[in-house]
Order: structure tokens, then sequence, then C-alpha cells
């Protein structure tokens, strides 16, 4: 079993992000916007705006009551995609009821699209043409090239169909593409006898956000085992961090998986920053 080091690998692509950041003639800049107090989004959205101030984005961090108006927010958004300091546009999911979330994401300019959930980018992913891809997705994807784990004609089972993780994943898997190129298999909540899929696992990534849903007999010998997952389970007075998968049956039966925390979770910040850079360079017309 080998450990994939989501935390070092993310440093790693951090640091190479600050060198670039320098060299441009524009200072990349990212908005993000949390509504509500949500602890998990608080949390989520502090490690956010920390990592663009260790490698020189210029962060904003826009907080707004519970209560605010669907028709404020998507004003905001809109003087947001004329800001010129702006070039990144995170609005932090999930929202209150009474906002529309689609709408939300399609007020964001396909441009600024960080996040890489408008339907121009999702679309343009689907496709195979040049877009900004999801952060978590693509994270993963990072990490299989960065351990160089072949994964061309491997089965790829994906436990998730969010929109967020699962889906796109789902997507880039089955591309023709080195790292991808896969069969890829979906799962979700109403797949019947899910272990009868996990087993049959090459690549097995977990995104279902159920505190250790896969087990050691739902895994094949040898299999790479990806932990989406984050968590928080109460253990006594304290709060815990705890994956979709069981690690301590699972891994022994692994060849590489990742561990929660310092798997999947940072990388999927420093791809935001990524894709912010990505963002800015394409607004300057620089790629
Ligand atoms: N909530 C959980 N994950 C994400 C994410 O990647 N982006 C946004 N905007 N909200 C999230």
């Amino acid at each position: 079993m080998n450990l994939i080091d989501g935390k070092a690998t993310a440093a790693h692509i951090l640091e190479n992000l600050m060198t670039e950041i320098t060299q441009l003639s524009h200072r990349p800049g990212l908005s993000v916007i949390l509504i509500g107090n949500n602890p998990a989004s608080q949390a989520y959205v502090n490690a956010k705006i920390k990592a663009c101030n260790k490698i020189g984005i210029y962060s904003e961090l826009i907080t707004l009551p519970e209560t605010v108006s669907e028709d404020y927010l998507l004003e905001k958004i809109e003087s947001l995609n004329q800001d010129k300091n702006i070039h990144g546009i995170l609005v932090q999911l999930p929202l209150p009821r009474h906002i529309s979330t689609n709408k939300v994401i399609e007020a964001i300019s396909y441009q600024k699209d960080v996040d890489g959930f408008h339907p121009i980018n999702m679309g343009r992913l689907a496709k195979g043409l040049p877009a900004l891809i999801p952060c978590t997705p693509k994270g993963i994807q990072e990490l299989l090239k960065f351990y160089n784990i072949e994964t061309e004609g491997k089965h790829c089972v994906i436990v998730g169909r969010s929109n967020i993780v699962g889906m796109p994943m789902s997507v880039m898997m089955m591309q023709n593409m080195p790292f991808a190129n896969a069969t890829v298999t979906v799962c979700h909540s109403k797949t019947k006898n899910i272990e009868q899929y996990t087993r049959q696992a090459d690549i097995l990534i977990a995104a279902v956000g159920s505190p250790k849903k896969i087990t050691g007999d739902m895994v094949k010998e040898g299999c790479v085992v990806i932990d989406v997952g984050i968590n928080r389970v109460q253990n006594g007075e304290k709060y815990q961090l705890v994956g979709d998968v069981d690690f301590e049956s699972v891994a022994p039966k692994t060849t590489y998986i990742t561990p929660v925390p310092g798997g999947v979770g940072p990388m999927t910040i420093a791809m935001l920053m990524k894709n912010t850079v990505e963002a800015a360079k394409m607004i300057n017309n620089l790629l």
C-alpha cells in the first residue's frame, strides 16, 4: 500500500504557481462569496483565501447574511463580472433554499467561473474542449498524473453523481486522453448492490459524503482508492474528519490510497488557485 500525499503534491503545485504569478504582468484576483454561517463552508472559504494570500493572488471575501435576496446576489455577481481586478468568482455552495443555485452559477461569467460549474464550461469539458474544470475532479486527475497511476483501459468506478465531483469526474475519466481513457461506472444512491460494482474497480473514487461507507470487503485486492469524503463526525467532545472510505479495512488491499485529511482536500484548493491563474491569463489574452 502506498499513501498518496495530496498535501505535499498540492504544496509543490502551489510553489510553481507562486513563481508563475511573479512573472505575470497582471496580478490574478479571486472573489469568494460566502452566504450564511455554515461552519464547514466557513472553513473551506478560509482555506481558499489563505491559499491566495500565500501565493500572491489578490483575494476578497464577501460575506452575506443567510437572508440575502437572490436579486442582490445576482447584482453583486454582475459587478464582479465587470471588475477588471477580479478574474475568478466563487460562490460557496450550498446556498440557502430561497436562492436558485443554477441561476447563480449561470450569472457568473464563464471566463471567471473558476469552479467550472457554468454550463458552458461543463459542456466544453464534456466535448473535450479547453475549459475551466471543476477543482476536485481536476485535483484527482493531477494526483493520478503525479503518481503516474495508469488509467487507460482500467475500470474506474465512481460512487456519487454530484455536479461538483461525481458527474464531472465521470466525464473526465472516459475521455480519450492521458490519465483518463478508463471504462467508467457511476454508482449513486439508487444503485442496487453497490459492492457488486465497487469490487470490480481498478480505480475507485468515493464521493458520497457518507462516513466510512466503503469497507474492505467492497474492494478488490490491488485497487487504487481515491477518497473525496470530508465528513465531520463527533468523537466524544471533539469533531473528527472522516472520509467516505473505511481506511483501516480498505488500505491493506490497495496499491495506492488517499488519506483523509491530506489527500484530495488540499488538491481541490491548489486547483482553484490554478484555475484562477488560468482565468487571469485567458482574460488578459496570455493563453
Ligand atoms: N461546496 C463544496 N465544494 C465546493 C466547491 O468546490 N466549490 C463551491 N463553490 N462550493 C463548494
